[in-house]
């Protein structure tokens, strides 16, 4: 395994420039993708489609094949309510998960910052509790965009349940928001793991997440165009954990699994001078998460060759991707390269092409 690296180039010392620039409004930067997305092909970007980099996701229980233009998919969290999706295609993904969306609006954590950059580790620490408009917007917003977007272009929604919620409705919550996603989107990511709500996390919580998966299933049935429903779990769960855990969600159906969310903060390898006290219910993401993201997917792909993995977690360069589809992986889904990489899906998009000649 190497955590392949790069060298900074003009573009990322510019970014590098603007980052700094903004340093004091972290949560108004990590805004700006849309922008940066929307007008990308002014400073080059824009879609080449290249046979090469396409890839057809097909799943054993008929569910409708997930077809992207390139194996590089935008993680959910940077497009929270599906606001100018098509726009994200200018940067060359293959797909973007929308979301993580909730059954209604989410104002999300309160404390300020809720977002910092560690510029010297490259990474990003993120504590902003699920704020989104509401399953209902953000699935409407989807609907309109697909009828626009190109071929091969993959929309996911990933949702999880509304935070806090009372004991006798949480199930209820889930599968309403669910079945309203399922109908729109291409693919379904469940977010079970979210470390920034203070709230219990669900891969901790087998009973309900047997109870939750199965409901899915069983709306599954009723539904004739059936879809993939991937999990989204936490890079922090030890490989006994993960394994029974993966051992349930195949009993339950589930075609996938992404590897993974972000890293609780509280549980950091190394401390981080950025985290504040209330900051310190969040989680971690970008390159120190690389290591253990590619020892968790390759671990998951030996013991259950079944489901589909697609691994996320540190993943900035495209021979890091050329690593993980040759051990498997069906594709990969990034973030926090795109705020420290200038135009880094072209340029991994690039480095993996490369390295197939
Ligand atoms: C600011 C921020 C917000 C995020 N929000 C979500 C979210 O709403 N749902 C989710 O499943 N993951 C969310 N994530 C986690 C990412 O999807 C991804 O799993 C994580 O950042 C690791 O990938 P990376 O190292 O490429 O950034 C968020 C990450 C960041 C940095």
């Amino acid at each position: 395994m190497v955590n392949h690296d790069y060298t900074l180039d003009f573009g990322d010392k510019l970014l590098a420039f603007i980052r700094n620039i903004f340093k004091n409004h972290a949560e108004f930067r990590h805004s700006c993708l849309g922008l940066y997305a929307k007008f990308s092909p002014l400073w080059g970007g824009g879609i080449s489609e290249n046979e090469r980099l396409k890839r057809e996701i097909s799943f054993q229980d008929g569910s409708q094949p997930i077809n992207l233009s390139c194996p590089i998919v935008l993680a959910a969290g940077a497009n929270k309510n599906g606001k100018g999706i098509n726009y994200y295609q200018n940067l060359g993904l293959g797909g973007i998960t929308v979301g993580t969306a909730t059954r209604n609006f989410r104002i999300g954590n309160t404390h300020k910052p809720r977002v910092g950059l560690d510029e010297f580790n490259r990474l990003i620490h993120n504590s902003m509790g699920l704020n989104n408009d509401g399953i209902e917007k953000i699935s409407t917003r989807v609907e309109k965009h697909k009828r626009k977007r190109k071929n091969n272009f993959a929309i996911g929604i990933s949702v999880a349940e509304t935070p806090g919620i009372a004991e006798q409705k949480r199930l209820q919550d889930l599968l309403e928001t669910f079945s309203i996603a399922y109908k729109t989107a291409d693919y379904l990511e469940i977010n079970v793991s979210c470390p920034n709500t203070g709230e219990c996390r669900l891969d901790l919580d087998t009973a309900f997440m047997s109870q939750a998966f199965s409901a899915f299933n069983e709306y599954r049935k009723t539904i004739p165009n059936r879809k993939a429903i991937y999990a989204k779990l936490s890079p922090d769960l030890t490989d006994k954990q993960l394994l029974s855990l993966l051992d349930l969600l195949s009993q339950l159906g589930v075609n996938g699994v992404i590897l993974g969310n972000t890293h609780p903060s509280e549980k950091l390898f190394y401390s981080l001078p950025i985290l504040n006290a209330q900051g310190t219910s969040g989680g971690i993401s970008g390159r120190p998460l690389y290591e253990n993201t590619f020892r968790k997917a390759t671990l998951t792909k030996k013991h259950f060759p079944q489901l589909s993995v697609v691994a996320c977690g540190g993943i900035d360069h495209g021979l890091k991707v050329r690593d993980l589809l040759d051990e498997g992986m069906d594709f990969v889904q990034v973030y926090s390269a795109l705020a420290f990489r200038w135009m880094a899906v072209q340029k991994m998009a690039r480095e993996l092409c490369s390295s197939n000649s």
